[in-house]
């Protein structure tokens, strides 16, 4: 029998025997705390999520607790989490079924895709973990699990290479278990068929594994592009007045969008420290006699999928309490905490 036949029983066996991944939404029918760790785990690794998760299902039992929260408590406990657009989106699609639909979770693929924030990935693992709907997964895991054993080398990051394995990942879901089945899947490709170092050589399909068979383990998947890494400066000015500092919330297009931060001097490139010094003192917010420099942080970084930033803290004592730009606020030092920070300045507040 050629592999195609057999695969989703021989999946399906492992999962049964050898498949010992325990996590708290596995088997979980609540189509609403299903939907939360799909859009927790759309951009995170399951180690990391799974505190998130936890936090999130204690804080908000259900979709009309989420709903009703102000944005500022949603945005904090998803803080370090990241790609906050999903937690833009969380919120909003909350909001709609808490109101619109009057707290029903919408129980068709079509209306799931249908919801802010959720792609065809999210909507089939939703549809079929919550509703058992015939709906084939398709993530990292199912790329290169399918790539490997079917040894196909088209790149994933294309419109052909992504029909192409959609198409193969329906045709081989067990249609009776859906939910089953792509759980068994990503779970396969978690803890077997593992991007580095994979488990082959007690892999059920050892045998039928293009890949295997041929060394071409660490070849596949393929992708077409290769991700540019744009690196900017980030000179974060903590202006200290008393017991206060300065802080803004990020607004516009950028990284970070709601995110609070403390006034910033972005560069291009790396800059010395009479540099800083000197960009500061031709912003329209301080006159050199406002302030003394206290100190100058070491160098921070935050690695982020497209982008390197790269920068430091220059802590300035002022000599008044001056008047700050339109949407700027003081808080006193003690209330940083109830305020969502990129990771960036989390660090630095962590060392201090
Ligand atoms: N990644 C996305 N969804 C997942 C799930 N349900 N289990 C494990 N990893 C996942």
């Amino acid at each position: 029998m050629e592999v195609k036949a057999k695969f989703a029983s021989l999946l399906l066996k492992w999962n049964k025997e050898k498949n010992d991944r325990q996590m708290p939404w596995k088997g979980e029918k609540d189509p609403y705390k299903i939907w939360l760790s799909e859009i927790i785990l759309q951009q995170t690794r399951v180690e990391q999520g799974l505190s998130y998760y936890n936090n999130f299902i204690k804080t908000f039992p259900d979709v009309h607790k989420l709903a009703t929260a102000p944005d500022a408590k949603v945005f904090k406990l998803w803080e370090g989490l990241g790609y906050y657009t999903r937690c833009r989106n969380l919120l909003a699609t909350a909001r709609y079924i808490s109101k619109e639909q009057k707290g029903k979770f919408p129980d068709s693929y079509e209306e799931v895709l249908n919801l802010k924030g959720v792609g065809p990935y999210t909507a089939a693992a939703i549809s079929s973990f919550a509703f058992n709907l015939p709906h084939a997964v398709v993530d990292g895991n199912v790329f290169r699990v399918l790539a490997r054993v079917f040894g196909i080398a088209t790149p994933i990051d294309t419109t052909e290479g992504k029909k192409k394995f959609t198409a193969l990942a329906e045709e081989l879901l067990d249609k009776k278990q859906p939910g089953l089945y792509n759980q068994a899947i990503m779970d396969f490709g978690a803890t077997v068929c593992k991007p580095a170092a994979p488990l082959c050589s007690d892999c059920i399909f050892k045998k039928h594994c293009v890949a295997f068979n041929k060394d071409m383990i660490a070849a596949l998947p393929v992708k077409e592009k290769k991700i540019t890494i744009k690196q900017r400066w980030f000179y974060y000015i903590i202006m200290e007045y008393k017991n206060e500092v300065a802080i803004v919330q990020r607004t516009g297009k950028d990284i970070w969008k709601d995110l609070f931060e403390f006034p910033l001097i972005e560069a291009k490139k790396e800059m010395s420290e009479k540099n800083i010094i000197k960009q500061l003192n031709l912003k329209e917010w301080l006159v050199p006699t406002d302030y003394t420099v206290i100190s100058i942080s070491p160098l921070f970084k935050q690695q982020l999928s497209h982008q390197l930033i790269t920068g430091k803290f220059i802590t300035i004592k002022l000599k008044r309490k001056v008047k700050l730009q339109p949407d700027w606020q003081w808080v006193t030092k003690g209330k940083l905490k109830s305020f969502a920070f990129p990771q960036f300045i989390n660090q630095y507040l962590k060392a201090k």
